[in-house]
């Protein structure tokens, strides 16, 4: 049997090989207690604790191998995304959507121009060759705003191409900038705010898969949201809850709880926004907290 073709019974993801966002991704579907065992090509890796299986793959195969269902999700910038729609059509049916956004990989796509070109709207862009890897992006933007310019598509590099003399500016990502400034470029407009999401078939997908599609889903937007809540637990005597209580970090209600065999005592747990400081550690403790512990979450269902 083909390996790569979709199994029945088994959820595949398609994650980029390398590059920005495969280790995040791959690192967020960890915290929610998947494992993953690589195969010795370094293509695929298998699902050990639920029937989900990754696919490593290069960034710009992600929407097409969800399209042909040859996956049946994908971790991808919507930049990559939002570039095969615009040139492979939207049709709800068919065309790969975004199903979630998932809070890391943050970048933009945008126009930069170098010294000596003045920009001031995007009128001053007609007639001239813009060099980019995101040429339908970028054929839609021109004709909202109504401006005919070139558009020269280039796989890579794209930042060189104003020196190269292969066009006048360049619509390219900018995430820290230092490309465009390592290259004497301004960034003068943004046409596209990407993040990686979860990319989805437009078609739900059938049985199993898609019941576990729903859970992944469910659970990656849990642990985004509490992407950097702790839990704190602690013991303390229930006479000194009024003042400890107020100390508490900000979050949910704390649950207060009887121990047994000490009529006086009191277990607390709460679930925090945020880290819990030392100082605000070293308060509880002066209030009579004891037995303190701050708990990363690996996976919460509300
Ligand atoms: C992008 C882009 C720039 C760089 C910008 O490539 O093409 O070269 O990142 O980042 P900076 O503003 O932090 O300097 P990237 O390697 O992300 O992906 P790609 O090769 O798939 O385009
Ligand atoms: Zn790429």
């Amino acid at each position: 049997m083909n390996r790569l073709a979709p199994s029945r019974d088994r959820l595949r993801i398609a994650i980029q090989k390398s590059g920005r966002l495969g280790t995040p991704a791959r690192e967020l579907l960890e915290r929610l207690g998947l494992r993953f065992q690589e195969s010795r090509d370094r293509l695929f890796c298998h699902g050990e604790v639920e029937p989900i299986d990754l696919l490593l793959v290069r960034d710009d195969d992600i929407p097409g191998l969800i399209a042909e269902g040859v996956c049946d999700l994908g971790i991808v910038g919507r930049n990559v995304l939002s570039e095969f729609r615009a040139e492979n059509g939207r049709d709800p049916a068919t065309a790969p959507a975004e199903w979630q956004p998932l809070g890391f990989g943050g970048c933009r796509l945008s126009l930069a121009v170098p010294e000596g070109l003045n920009y001031a709207t995007p009128l001053d862009l007609a007639g001239r060759r813009i060099a980019t890897s995101y040429p339908a992006l970028l054929a839609e933007w021109l004709r909202s705003q109504a401006v005919a310019a070139d558009v020269v598509t280039l796989s890579g590099s794209v930042e060189i191409a104003p020196r190269l003399g292969q066009a006048d500016l360049i619509c390219d990502l900018v995430s820290t900038g230092g490309t465009l400034v390592a290259n004497q470029l301004r960034e003068v407009e943004v046409i596209l705010r990407s993040e990686a999401v979860l990319a989805a078939p437009g078609t739900p997908l059938p049985g199993l898969r898609g019941e576990l599609a729903g859970q992944l889903r469910g659970r990656l937007a849990a642990a985004i949201g509490q992407r950097n809540s702790r839990l704190l637990m602690l013991n303390a005597r229930r006479s000194q809850l009024s003042e400890l209580l107020p100390l508490l970090p900000e979050g949910e209600p704390p649950s207060v709880m009887a121990l047994d065999g000490d009529a006086d005592g009191v277990a607390i747990k709460a679930l925090c926004r945020g880290t819990v400081s030392w100082q605000q550690m070293e308060r509880m403790k002066a209030a009579g907290a004891s037995q303190l512990l701050v708990l990363p979450l690996e996976q919460m269902l509300p």
